[in-house]
C-alpha cells in the first residue's frame, strides 16, 4: 500500500493527513498556521509531517499552498494573501523530514482531489473554483492537471473583473477575487448593513455592530431571511456566474466544481449561479451547459489531492 502525506496550508489552518491510493485518509491532524512567518510555517509543516511519518510508512509528501508555485513544484514565488516571497518550501521541508516533497498550488491540489475522488469523478475536463479568503482555480484538461508554462496557470482569482476596481493583494485592482470570494461576501454584507440597517436586523444582532459581522454570521443571517445577507449572496452568485461563463468561453469544461470555505453555504447561492451562468454564457442555446457542482470532499480535498499528486510525482 503506497501511502503519502498531504498537507493543505492556509492562512489560518494547516490540515494534514496520511492518504492512501484510494484517497482515504488514514490519520489526520490540524494545526494553527503561523501565516506571517515563512520560517515558522516551514517548521510547523515539517513537525506535522514528522509526527505522522513516525507512525506510518510514507513515500512522499505533497504540500498545497495558497500561492504561485514554480514549475519545478519547489518554490512559492509569490502569495497575494500570505507572506511567502521566493520561498523554497520544498527544500526547507524536505531537509527537515528526509522525504521527497512536492509543493502544489492549494487550489490545484483541491481540484485534483475532487477530480480523482470527489465531485469531478468520471469527468475529463473540470474547472474548480475555490471560494475562500481569495479565489483559487484548478484546471483538469483531458485528465491532466494544467499548470501552465511556469507552474502559475489557473490563477483564476486574478482575472480582472472590474477595471479600476477594488485593490487586490496581488498588487492589481479589480481582480475577480475581490468580488466573488468569501472576503468579498463579508465586505458586501457589511456594506449592505451599513446602508440599510433595517434590512440587516439578523446580521447586526449576530455581529453586534457592522464591524463585528463575521463570515459565519452572513450565512446564518441569510438562512434566517436577512435581506442584507441575502443580497450579499446574490451579488456573490452573479460575480461567480460571470467568471464561470468566461472560463467556459475559454476552456469549455464538462463541469465546474465550486469548493472552498464558502461552498459549505452553497445551498444559499448555487442555484442562482446556475441560472446566471446559463443566462450569460456565450453561444447559449447552441451548446451543452456545463454542470455546476458543489465540492464533495469538504476541507479534506486539498490534503487528499496534495497527497495524491505526491504519489504521482
Ligand atoms: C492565490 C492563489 C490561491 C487562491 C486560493 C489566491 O489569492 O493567488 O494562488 O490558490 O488565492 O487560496
Ligand atoms: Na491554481
Ligand atoms: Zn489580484
Amino acid at each position: 500500500m503506497a501511502l503519502t502525506i498531504g498537507v493543505d496550508v492556509g492562512g489560518t489552518k494547516i490540515a494534514y493527513g496520511v492518504v492512501d491510493e484510494h484517497g482515504a485518509i488514514l490519520e489526520r491532524g490540524l494545526r494553527h498556521s503561523p501565516a506571517g512567518s515563512p520560517e515558522k510555517m516551514a517548521l510547523t509543516i515539517a513537525d506535522a509531517v514528522t509526527e505522522l511519518a513516525a507512525r506510518h510508512s510514507v513515500e512522499a509528501v505533497g504540500i498545497g499552498a495558497a500561492g504561485f508555485v514554480d514549475e519545478t513544484r519547489s518554490i512559492i514565488r509569490f502569495a497575494p494573501n500570505l507572506a511567502w516571497r521566493e520561498e523554497p518550501l520544498r527544500e526547507k521541508v524536505g531537509e527537515l523530514v528526509g522525504l521527497p516533497v512536492v509543493v502544489e498550488n492549494d487550489a490545484n491540489a483541491m481540484a485534483w482531489g475532487e477530480y480523482r475522488f470527489g465531485a469531478g469523478r468520471g469527468e475529463s475536463h473540470v474547472v474548480c473554483v475555490t471560494v475562500g479568503t481569495g479565489i483559487g482555480g484548478g484546471i483538469v484538461l483531458g485528465g491532466e492537471l494544467y499548470r501552465g508554462r511556469w507552474g502559475m496557470g489557473a490563477e483564476l482569482g486574478h482575472m480582472q473583473a472590474v477595471p479600476g476596481g477594488r485593490a487586490c493583494g496581488c498588487g492589481n485592482s479589480g481582480c475577480w477575487e475581490r468580488y466573488a470570494s468569501g472576503s468579498a461576501l463579508l465586505m458586501e454584507a457589511r456594506n449592505n448593513a451599513q446602508a440599510d440597517p433595517a434590512g440587516a436586523a439578523h446580521l447586526l444582532r449576530l455581529g453586534g455592530s457592522v464591524e463585528g459581522i463575521q463570515g459565519e454570521h452572513v450565512t446564518e443571517a441569510a438562512r434566517q431571511g436577512d435581506r442584507a445577507a441575502l443580497a450579499a449572496f446574490e451579488s456573490l452568485a452573479g460575480w461567480l456566474a460571470q467568471g464561470l461563463a468566461d472560463m467556459a468561453a475559454v476552456l469549455d469544461p464538462g463541469c465546474f466544481i465550486i469548493g472552498g470555505g464558502v461552498s459549505g453555504a452553497a445551498d444559499l447561492f448555487v442555484d442562482r449561479v446556475r441560472e446566471e451562468f446559463a443566462a450569460r454564457l456565450t453561444g447559449r442555446g447552441h451548446r451543452p451547459l456545463a454542470e455546476i457542482r458543489v465540492a464533495e470532499m469538504g476541507p479534506a480535498a486539498g490534503l487528499v489531492g496534495a497527497g495524491d499528486l505526491a504519489r504521482l510525482r
